[in-house]
């Protein structure tokens, strides 16, 4: 089977990417925990550079946390300021905005020898589709207000959303698409659920899915469907379908309905918080 993508309008989404960057100090970059390379567009590393650049390892509630702490350490390495975060509440707003402002440090220095004080750095976030950034921009904003473009030092046709006297926000994402020739990123960007499910189908992502689990986390099909597994994914969904009653006319294994609940059952992590790529 093939996980494809079909690239929207990329050229054209560069091209404003490229616009809001000329406006900003800091690009704030989403990526997955559970898939940050496969999750991350490479050209938003190379649009980026010159800005300061902190990655926010987001859905890290439904990532493995020890494989998380290496992609951080990972990050650092290659010269992000590195935050993990669920979008889903607020816990981890103050270490973003101390984080913005450590990775803006030489500019604020620079306005400061410029006389200039108090200009708030202005952040962009950027990601690819489903990656969270709705989410955090709702819980990193909470109650900030928008700016509209027609007041002094407020570019016109952007919006902006101040945080708070340091920091100011563009309120649109820079939404990039995911960028793969290599059949395994697509595959697990179709894992979690950010390919369109209604061109794929279920059993054959489904395989490939329980192939990852048994390479990454060996035990963990057999104890969430408790049953004995045999470490062929062909035989083992079978197996599935039979503990759980998916079962067709002559006790034949539903495999297409046994493969929706496994796939399901891993993006809603009742199979456990797991993540699909280490550094
Ligand atoms: P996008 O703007 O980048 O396209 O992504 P969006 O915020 O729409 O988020 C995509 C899905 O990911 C949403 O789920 C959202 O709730 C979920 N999500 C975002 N950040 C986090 C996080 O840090 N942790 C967890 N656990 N989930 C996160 P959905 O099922 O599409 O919507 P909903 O039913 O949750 O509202």
């Amino acid at each position: 089977m093939q996980y494809q993508w079909y690239p929207g309008h990329m050229s054209k989404a560069k091209r404003e990417m490229t616009e809001s960057l000329k406006l900003i100090d800091a690009v704030i970059e989403l990526v997955d925990a559970r898939i940050p390379l496969s999750s991350k567009n490479p050209d938003i590393e190379k649009m980026s550079n010159g800005k300061a650049r902190i990655m926010l390892l987001n859905k890290s509630d439904m990532a493995d946390p020890k494989i998380t702490e290496q992609w951080e350490k990972y990050f650092v390495s290659k010269g992000y300021y590195v935050v993990k975060v669920n979008s889903k509440n607020n816990k981890s707003n103050g270490k973003i905005k101390e984080t913005v402002l450590t990775a803006c440090a030489a500019k604020i220095e620079r306005d400061r020898k410029k006389g200039i004080k108090n200009r708030p750095v202005r952040a962009m976030i950027c990601g690819i589709p489903n990656v969270g950034k709705s989410t955090f921009i709702n819980t990193f904003v909470g109650k900030a207000v928008t700016l509209t473009g027609n007041k002094p030092g407020v570019t016109k046709g952007k919006q902006w959303i101040r945080i708070d006297n340091m920091i100011e926000l563009l309120d649109t994402p820079g939404i990039l698409w995911p960028k793969f020739d290599d059949v395994e990123t697509g595959k697990k960007l179709a894992f979690i659920g950010s390919i369109n499910d209604n061109i794929l189908i279920n059993s054959e992502m489904c395989y490939d899915l329980m192939k990852y689990l048994n390479a990454l986390y060996p035990d963990v099909l057999a104890k969430a469907y408790e049953t004995e597994l045999s470490g062929d994914v062909y035989e083992d969904l079978k197996r599935i379908a039979i503990k759980r009653g998916c079962l067709l006319k002559g006790a034949e294994p539903d495999i297409e309905r046994a493969a929706g609940i496994v796939i399901n059952e891993f993006r809603a992590v009742k199979l456990g918080r797991l993540s699909l790529e280490k550094p």
